[in-house]
């Protein structure tokens, strides 16, 4: 029998997600499938165009990241191209990225993430959100949303728009960052660094409180991945592919990106179009591996900025080798924040940032190329194969929210094991699955292309397959 309970909305999930709670012979919990339910087809839609369009078109593949595809998307071009972009562009470049970590980051934090643990988790969810911090934490809203607003400006001086940046093309970017552009970035850097120390230290004195949540919100074992500097400096753009274990050990390391398929494997779940990559050398399920922040402050052994450092090395005390918990996610991103606003201010001093030299001009030199990058969510892949006119044959995109699906299962399982007895989907877990998946900060527009906001979908479901109860919320 079917039980359907409809709940107020305020899902904050970008795009729509259905999840399947399973249990066993004996009613426990014994796993969870988190499903993206719509087909996006995006690759396909790609191929027969020019690989020249491809800046033009990122914007369409995600509305909600579309620096990070951009940014992915001029990488492969400039591997087609076979050229070494100019040191401006590539700082150029750089910056942006930074500057999309700092926006996305806070929206993250202050927007989706907070109404949680700043208004408590049994508060009404139509209390618990932006605006309701805005009622109980007037000060702290406004400095979360400035925040954001020096990010996506700071993209906009670069870019010269704002949503839909353009920008960066296969050998270089487009434009130059001019003088009045650099000191306005410069002259908003103050208040940034004021905001991201005070969220900092907030979510800290949260942590003292949030012995549980540290513990069910995706604690367990798996193997994370990042680019990594080659002496072991925290990346975001450049680098190659680290891969860890959960005791902090080293498994793989200095890949190059194109080389991914060796290390990647890309598994089709039952019922979801979003695909599962897995760490192939262990295969499944031992290969689980987790993306984003946690994962680039795991893989790497040190910021290279002040005051970020100082931060990673109270970060890493918290597990042993590896920070194993989700829940750490966001003291992962504040993190970030901070070494975002660091990069971004000594980069303002580069005599090179003002340079007219962006670009280099080529022909197609390779038939085949793969740009990775450092999105706020984690590592993003563009695979392409051209022919000789420079026609998309192929294209491959892997994104973070894929390759955190099979850890976001596991953190569903987690969570529901904690607080389902027999046949009942109780009301307080609901948030707090939903929570356990925010620690990832998925963009579910990235692999559903589905526009705006859509109901979360809680099936609990008996050994036999059938449906014993289900909840839709939005
Ligand atoms: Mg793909
Ligand atoms: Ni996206």
């Amino acid at each position: 029998m079917t039980h359907r309970i409809l709940i107020d909305p305020v899902t904050r999930i970008e795009g729509h997600a259905k999840i399947s709670i399973l249990l066993d012979e004996a009613g426990n919990v014994w796993d969870a499938e988190f499903h993206v339910v719509e087909f996006r087809g995006f690759e396909k839609f790609c191929e027969g165009r020019p690989m020249s369009e491809m800046p033009g078109i990122t914007p369409r593949i995600c509305g909600i990241c579309p620096v990070s595809h951009l940014l992915a998307s001029a990488k492969a071009g400039d591997a087609i191209l076979a050229v070494a972009i100019p040191p401006a562009a590539d700082k150029l470049r750089r910056m942006m990225n930074l500057a999309q970590i700092v926006q996305s980051h806070a929206l993250s934090f202050f927007y989706l993430s907070a109404p949680d643990f700043l208004l408590g988790w049994d508060t009404p969810p139509a209390d618990r959100n932006v605006f309701g911090i805005v009622r109980s934490h007037p000060d702290l809203a406004r400095a979360g949303i400035r925040l954001r607003q020096f990010g996506q400006e700071v993209i906009e001086i670069l870019g010269g728009r704002k949503i839909h940046p353009a920008w960066a093309v296969p050998g270089g970017v487009r434009s130059a960052l001019s003088e009045e552009g650099r000191d306005r970035i410069r002259s908003g850097l103050p208040e940034a660094f004021r905001t991201s120390r005070i969220a900092l230290d907030l979510f800290k004195k949260t942590l003292e409180t949030h012995h549980q949540e540290t513990e069910i919100f995706g604690n367990f074992p798996s193997l994370f991945m990042a680019l990594v500097a080659d002496d072991g400096t925290w990346e975001h753009h450049g680098g190659n592919l680290r891969f860890v274990d959960s005791s902090g050990s080293i498994i793989a390391d200095r890949i190059e990106p194109h080389r991914y398929q060796e290390f990647i494997g890309e598994s089709v779940q039952n019922n979801s179009y979003l695909k599962s990559p897995y760490y192939l050398p262990i295969g499944l399920p031992g290969g689980m591996y987790r993306v984003g922040p946690l994962a680039r402050l795991n893989v790497c052994e040190h910021m290279g900025v002040p005051q970020a450092e100082a931060e990673l090395r109270a970060f890493k005390k918290l597990g042993r080798g590896a920070v194993t918990s989700s829940f750490l996610y966001h003291y992962a991103r504040l993190i970030e924040i901070l070494a975002g606003l660091e990069y971004i201010e000594r980069g303002l001093d580069d005599p090179d940032l003002l340079s007219d030299d962006l670009r280099a001009d080529a022909g197609i030199n390779s038939l085949r190329g793969v740009g990775a990058s450092e999105a706020p969510r984690g590592t993003l892949f563009h695979d392409y194969t051209v022919n000789r006119d420079g026609i998309l044959q192929k294209v491959n995109l892997i994104i973070a929210t894929g390759q955190n699906n099979l850890a976001m299962n596991r953190t569903v399982a987690q969570i529901a094991r904690f607080y389902v007895r027999g046949k009942e989907i109780p009301e307080p877990m609901l948030n707090r699955i939903e929570h356990g998946i925010r620690c990832y900060d998925p963009c579910l527009s990235c692999s559903t292309h589905a526009i705006g906001k859509m109901p979360l979908h809680v099936q609990l479901i008996a050994a036999d397959g059938t449906v014993i109860n289900e909840v839709t919320r939005g």
